[in-house]
């Protein structure tokens, strides 16, 4: 294995290549060996200047973020910057892929940057709830300005290497190989008498308080409820405030002590549990996933038109089916519609307009399924339809074929049943809309064959997605934990709560919308069908049971569409206002079914509902084996159902407030409520009363 890092002098530069693949990650064998190489060539009179790049193919895309949770072995890279930064030879560090973090915080401390054009640069840390820890904040005000930094801070996003230029983060920009763009470039500034010019010399301009304030409410509102921006913020005002060395050791404090914050906490378990969804276990390497370069829609409705965007997008071709030559019109109409909307907004160009579309051919015949790799139905929930199409499929498709259905609700196993080829059939349940929404829920029957389940997730990967595992099970894991969520909003309605109250309080707990809201936005009516058409799921002894959008459905109250429901809505505005009109029948309800509250509800009370009810339902999934570990329920909630990321998921949020704090809400809830639905699931009992955390559990069950 080669060293992580080399140097080689040529020609008078000393040049050093960092070496680790995959991503070049910093390292604690590289910061070594960068500081071993800073003391060797400081004193080297025969080096007149210092190039440093990284091999492969890229710049270091940041640290290796395991060490985040332990004490990170020495020496840190903030210290051995301090001395890379103070070399008396002009340091050009030379930059291509994607540089992020430590990798930008390194060549802050090098005296010019260049970069090749396709270069991407930022600062992602944000997006793990921490504050950079190696000087960047003090260098990068100094190098951009304090506005332009923190802006870099907050986005989490990188620039490109042209937007890096512009910024003043690099000095120039080129084409082909770095290390030979470095040499000749510390060539040039040799020859033109440049010497050392190191960024911790530079000044930086203080911004005002009210630009200050102005940073403030946009790090309030670009991330809400964290911590982190307010960090940051106060690490950048250092940077004018302080002499250098004494920003370096506030940045100190306030970097580690980043790391111990919940929403830190929750976003690198986060982080872990997104890389490790795809992880099933018995299906290994072996398990190739099958070629997926075309593929077959059937249904062009809001879900099938989704899905054939999201497969154009990743320069898939696709036949898209539908029952008659009107439907596909309509359903080709609105994919067009959704593209020059992202055109509108400057996504994309008008020819991507055309190219897109022109991956997408109409069909009405079966037969011109022949030769696809994959088929995706995506027509109404109706059993007996999709058996029939299922049916079709297994007729006209080739052998080796994934024949995949998008059901909400239906058993698949069944779907699977009614083909030759069962091993061939898995859900790939999307969420709407499919060309935007990033969670793919990957389905597998009591028959699906390790292969398909591989090609599922390669899928997921290639259409950019987030692709988690579950079985089969009625709403699968991300609707079945949201329907004890809503069943308590709902309740708390009928109870006499304010619509506003309840979602203002699941908002200020981070959800990104308050569940009514989301109601009034999908249709009020969406539920009370899936109800209807779901019989064997509604209790038949509860008449209080989703009672409160059956009461705007009788009034058809559907939501914006109709102008009303929980809410009220002017034409054209999403505006909620107050709905009196509904509040009283709610109320008059409630009363009626002897579940009206006198009093307000608290939104202690609110949250504790929803949330607990969710987790316990959450608990049976593990328990039942429906999903194969908590992270992955955190990863569907975060990633499709807008759970705050800062809150790491409902089980990491479950385990930081302690099951015990779990299991004792809803035994209190039992109490008042209707003792069937708080019934705590076993594994949430047993961990809470042994001490234990889903999060151990499933570190133990990983162990088995
Ligand atoms: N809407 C959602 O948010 C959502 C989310 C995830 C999954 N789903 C599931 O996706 C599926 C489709 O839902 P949708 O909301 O897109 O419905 P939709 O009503 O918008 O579209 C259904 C489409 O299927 C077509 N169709 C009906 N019968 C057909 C047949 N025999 N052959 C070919 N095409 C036929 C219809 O013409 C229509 O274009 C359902 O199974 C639903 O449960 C929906």
């Amino acid at each position: 294995m080669s060293q992580p890092i080399r140097v080689a002098v040529e020609d008078g530069i000393a040049v050093i290549t960092v070496d680790n693949p995959p991503v070049n990650a910093i390292s604690a064998a590289m910061r070594r060996g960068l500081l071993e190489i800073t003391r060797r060539i400081a004193p080297d009179p025969g080096i007149k200047a210092v190039v440093l790049y990284c091999a492969g193919r890229t710049f270091i895309a940041g640290a290796d973020i395991s060490e985040f949770a332990g004490t990170m072995a020495l020496p840190l890279l903030r210290n051995v910057l301090v001395e890379f930064e103070q070399l008396p030879q002009p340091v050009v560090v030379a930059l291509h892929g994607t540089a992020l973090g430590g990798g930008v915080e390194l060549a802050l401390a090098g005296h010019y940057r260049i970069a090749e054009q396709g270069t991407r640069l930022g600062f992602p840390e944000i997006t793990l709830g921490v504050v950079p820890g190696a000087v960047g904040t003090q260098r990068l005000p100094r190098l951009i300005g304090a506005a332009k930094a923190l802006n870099m801070f907050f986005d989490g996003r990188p620039v490109s290497a042209t937007e890096a230029r512009e910024l003043g983060l690099v000095d120039d920009v080129f084409t082909g190989d770095p290390r030979e763009a470095g040499i000749a470039f510390a060539r040039q500034l040799l020859a033109a008498g440049k010497g050392a010019r190191r960024v911790r010399d530079m000044t930086v301009t203080p911004l005002t308080e009210a630009e200050i304030a102005a940073f403030r409410t946009q790090g309030a509102k670009q991330h809400r409820g964290m911590i982190t921006p307010e960090l940051d913020i106060a690490a950048v005002r250092a940077s004018w405030e302080l002499p250098f060395e004494r920003g370096q050791a506030f940045e100190e404090a306030l970097s580690d002590g980043s790391l111990g914050t919940p929403e830190s906490k929750a976003m690198r378990h986060l982080f872990f549990a997104e890389r490790r969804v795809a992880d099933v276990p018995g299906v290994s390497e072996a398990d190739k996933p099958r070629t997926i370069s075309s593929c077959g829609v059937i249904g062009s409705g809001t879900m099938g038109g989704g899905i054939a965007m999201a497969f154009a997008n990743a320069d898939i071709a696709v036949r898209l089916l539908d029952v008659d030559q009107a439907a596909l019109d309509r359903g080709l109409a609105t994919i067009r519609k959704n593209y020059e909307v992202s055109v509108k907004r400057g996504k994309m160009t008008p020819a991507d307009i055309e190219k897109r579309m022109g991956l997408i051919t109409p069909t009405t015949k079966y037969e011109d399924f022949a030769d696809v790799d994959l088929a995706i139905e995506a027509v109404f929930e109706d059993m007996a339809l999709k058996k029939k199409i299922f049916t079709e499929l297994d007729r006209v498709m080739k052998p080796g074929a994934i024949l995949a259905t998008n059901t909400s609700t239906l058993d698949i196993n069944q779907i699977g049943a009614a083909t030759k080829r069962p091993g061939d059939v898995v859900g790939l349940h999307f969420f709407s809309p499919a060309n935007v929404m990033r969670l793919l829920e990957i389905v597998r029957t009591d028959r699906t064959s390790k292969d398909v389940l591989a090609t599922s997730f390669a899928l997921a990967k290639k259409l950019k997605k987030i692709g988690v595992l579950s079985k089969v099970s009625y709403g699968f894991i991300g609707n079945r934990m949201m329907d004890p969520y809503a069943r308590e909003a709902e309740r708390l309605a009928l109870e006499g709560a304010d619509p506003k109250e309840v979602d203002g309080a699941l908002e200020d707990f981070g959800m990104a919308m308050g569940i009514l809201a989301v109601f009034d936005m999908a249709g009020v009516d969406v539920g009370v069908k899936a109800r209807r058409a779901n019989p064997d799921h509604v209790p038949k002894d509860d008449p209080t049971f989703y009672r409160a959008s059956q009461v705007l459905f009788d009034q058809n109250w559907l939501g914006q569409k109709t102008g009303k429901g929980y809410y009220r809505y002017e034409a054209g505005s999403r505006e909620r206002l107050r709905h009196d009109e509904a509040l009283k029948l709610l109320a008059d309800e409630g009363r009626k079914l002897g579940v009206a509250r006198s009093g307000e509800i608290s939104r202690q009370e609110i949250v504790e509902r929803c949330v607990f009810a969710m987790i316990n339902e959450g608990a049976k999934l593990l328990e039942e084996g429906v999903a194969l570990r908590p992270g992955d329920i955190d990863v569907v909630y975060t990633s499709g159902y807008g759970f705050p990321r800062r809150r790491g998921g409902p089980m990491f949020y479950a385990d930081q407030i302690g099951l015990d704090t779990v299991l004792a809400g809803l035994e209190k809830y039992a109490k008042s409520g209707n003792p069937r639905d708080w019934q705590p699931s076993k594994l949430l009992r047993e961990l809470a009363q042994s001490g234990g955390s889903f999060t151990a559990w499933a570190e133990a069950q990983a162990a088995k």
